[in-house]
């Protein structure tokens, strides 16, 4: 198989983009998301730019939720991730609700919303990166299948970045995609190489 270098760059994909919600100034402000991470069961962490109105909110209350639109909210996904808290009023685009935390708005139209209170952040040259414990996840009953998430029924939407001339990160675009089908049983498929 013949390889290519693109360079030292993160192009791990597809990501799954999500609606991150926060209160600045006590208002509900949304920001599209699409690095956002696993550590373990409990966090998730948002990579968030420096200079996006949402970084304030999460740094004011040090809190924040996640959002996982379903493939019907793509419109509005990309519009929270087109335009500024700072230059439109996001806080009506949506049904918001609270959680025990008080201070990170959620939207009752995502099938899954994650209540997360920042436990450790740090900074990197362009985005400071959050990690959220987990306090609560609200997930729409009718995404679930014998009381288990569902991921068919989620409908998620699918990112794929794409760079721009040369590898640029300056004209970063890319794509929306939906998931496609079952492939195996994890955990299981691998045995039948156990010879
Ligand atoms: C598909 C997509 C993914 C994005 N991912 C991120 C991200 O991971 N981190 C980030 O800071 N901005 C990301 N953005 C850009 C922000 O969503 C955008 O700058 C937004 O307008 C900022 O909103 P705010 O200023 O109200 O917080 C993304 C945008 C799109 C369209």
């Amino acid at each position: 198989m013949n390889k290519q270098k693109l360079g030292p760059l993160n192009l791990l994909a597809p990501l799954l983009p999500v609606l991150v919600g926060t209160n600045v100034g006590n208002k509900p402000n949304y920001i599209t998301v699409a690095f956002i991470g696993w550590h373990c069961f409990d966090t998730i962490s948002v990579s968030v730019g420096h200079r996006q109105y949402s970084n304030v909110g999460i740094k004011e209350n040090g809190t924040f939720s996640v959002n996982q639109p379903s493939t019907g909210m793509v419109k509005k996904l990309d519009y929270c991730g087109l335009y500024s808290g700072r230059k439109v009023d996001k806080s009506l685009l949506f049904e918001n609700f609270y959680g025990e935390l008080q201070t990170a708005p959620m939207i009752k139209e995502c099938p899954v919303n994650f209540e997360c209170k920042v436990i450790q952040s740090f900074d990197r040259p362009l985005h400071t990166v959050f990690i959220g414990e987990v306090r609560e996840v609200y997930f729409d009953t009718n995404c679930l299948t014998d009381g288990v998430p569902d991921v068919s029924k989620i409908d998620p939407i699918l990112f794929s970045p794409k760079l721009g001339a040369k590898g640029s990160t300056k004209s970063f675009s890319g794509s929306y995609w939906r998931l496609g089908e079952h492939l195996a049983e994890a955990w299981e498929i691998g045995k039948e190489l156990k010879s």
